[in-house]
């Protein structure tokens, strides 16, 4: 399968899922079924652009070694002739249940969606069964991105889907089905008035994802149209949770403040599934730009782009969500050198991949941490910036968090053009993309007590090609 553009990128990723070829946007279907884990992927395999939308597949024991699929979903049929959307995946009676949404642009030029099933025994070959339900009534088209899940509790399944209503506010409906093939309308997630007390509702809701995490429901969601606050909500489209109650057919809000899932530049549209092993782990498409940003990305000349996130496992913990990186990404380190923080160092960056290991003894003072020449972290007065410049117009730009406890631990994933941070045992996470040619190195700038270690990782055989 050596077709891939990817494989003779300037700015090739190693560990990191990315497309052969053409565009890759959100994480679609994540599994584990008969042992393996299966992630699916929003994939256009013929070009750069946000047409053409497949299913991509790729498949691994481990979630570090992968081997590249079939496309697992194209349209083909009335229903899916223009798109298969994103969507989810559960195991039923041992048998694999995709569920997408089926795009379609009527000759008019007007859009219809349909949520739909696919199913497969040995996970490789994927037989289409159709649209599940009719259109709800008093929601526009724009009603895609089917989470399912099975409730022990009620005993019965459950799926989550991103709507708009006809006033174009952004929304979430929530059906039940005993068996997978009869859906039930329960109605929104949130009912009037509690949706009102959200601080902003903005006018579209995509993939939608619900969870109980160590005793708290949270809803994580992709909604469009908000607006910046301070810091906050500052990239084009935002990824957010808020935390509910259960009451008896219906949610309420325990906590309305939207948070950041991240507060870096490229996040979006994060899926989670549970490991067999109990694990609650997220993938996100890192991520969503400004179209001129999408397009002016040195990759588009290479004929590819974006990539997923690394898997990240999830808990909860006084109010915060909390993102790490799965215990088996440590497969991928080699050779550590450690560095004192209480002097200026430099290093290289290996092209398999860097992880960066950050303890202060104290709560740390103020430091800089710079890739490359122009992409930065800084802390200062429980501030942590990251500051990169454009690769559109080469302007700098930067996203930061204020740290009310101060910063303890960083530990952060570099590979090739992407960064992945994460503060405090990952009490906040910033992802972010980055282009720059030249020489590879981090360099460190502070005197602060502790020590960095920084991992070689062999991030270069994680793809079975
Ligand atoms: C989110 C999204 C989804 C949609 C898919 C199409 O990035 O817009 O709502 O299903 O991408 O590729």
């Amino acid at each position: 399968m050596l077709d891939g553009a990817v494989e003779k990128s300037n700015y090739p990723l190693s560990y990191h899922i990315t497309p052969l070829k053409g565009l890759l946007n959100d994480p679609n279907g994540l599994i584990q079924f008969k042992g393996k884990y299966h992630v699916f992927y929003q994939w256009n395999p013929y070009g750069t652009v946000h047409e053409n939308k497949t299913w991509g597949h790729v498949v691994s024991t481990d979630l570090v070694k992968w081997e590249r699929r079939d496309i697992a979903l194209a349209p083909s049929e009335d229903y899916d002739r223009d798109g298969i959307y994103s969507g989810s995946a559960v195991v039923h009676d041992e048998k694999l249940y995709l569920f997408y949404t089926g795009n379609v642009v009527e000759e008019d030029g007007t859009k219809n969606s349909y949520q739909c099933v696919a199913v497969s025994i040995d996970g490789e070959t994927f037989e289409k069964k159709g649209p599940i339900f009719q259109h709800p009534a008093g929601y526009t088209r724009h009603v895609r991105d089917p989470k399912v899940w099975y409730d022990e509790s009620d005993q019965q399944w459950y799926l989550i889907v991103g709507a708009q209503t006809v006033q174009e506010e952004g929304t979430a409906l929530v059906y039940c089905s005993p068996d997978l093939a009869e859906w039930t309308l329960q109605g929104e997630l949130l009912r009037a008035p509690e949706i009102e007390k959200l601080q902003q509702r903005g006018y579209m809701w995509e993939c939608p994802d619900l969870i109980y995490l160590d005793g708290h429901w949270i809803f994580l969601y992709s909604p469009q149209g908000i607006e910046e606050v301070d810091n906050r909500y500052q990239n084009i489209f935002q990824s957010v949770y808020v935390t509910l109650k259960k009451e008896e057919d219906s949610f309420i809000l325990e906590n309305e403040e939207m948070k950041e899932i991240d507060w870096g530049f490229e996040f979006y549209a994060p899926q989670s599934f549970l490991s067999d092993d109990g694990r609650r782990i997220m993938y996100a498409w890192m991520g969503v730009m400004e179209p001129e940003m999408e397009q002016s990305m040195p990759t588009i000349a290479e004929g590819w782009a974006h990539a997923l996130t690394i898997p990240r496992s999830l808990s909860f913990k006084d109010g915060i969500l909390k993102q790490q990186p799965v215990v088996e990404l440590e497969a991928l380190r080699k050779d550590r050198s450690v560095f004192s923080l209480e002097q200026d160092w430099k290093q290289q960056l290996s092209s398999g991949g860097t992880e960066l290991i950050f303890q202060f003894d104290e709560l740390a003072e103020p430091f800089a941490l710079q890739f490359l020449q122009t992409t930065s972290l800084h802390y200062e007065d429980h501030t942590l910036s990251l500051t990169r410049q454009r690769w559109l117009d080469q302007k700098m730009e930067s996203r930061s968090i204020y740290l009310p406890d101060g910063l303890r631990h960083l530990r952060i994933y570099v590979d090739g053009s992407s960064l992945e941070i994460f503060v405090n045992d990952g009490a906040a996470v910033a992802t972010a993309r980055f282009f720059e040619a030249g020489d590879s190195f981090v360099t460190y700038k502070g005197k602060n007590k502790g020590l960095a270690s920084c991992y070689e990782l062999c991030g270069n055989d994680s793809f079975i090609r």
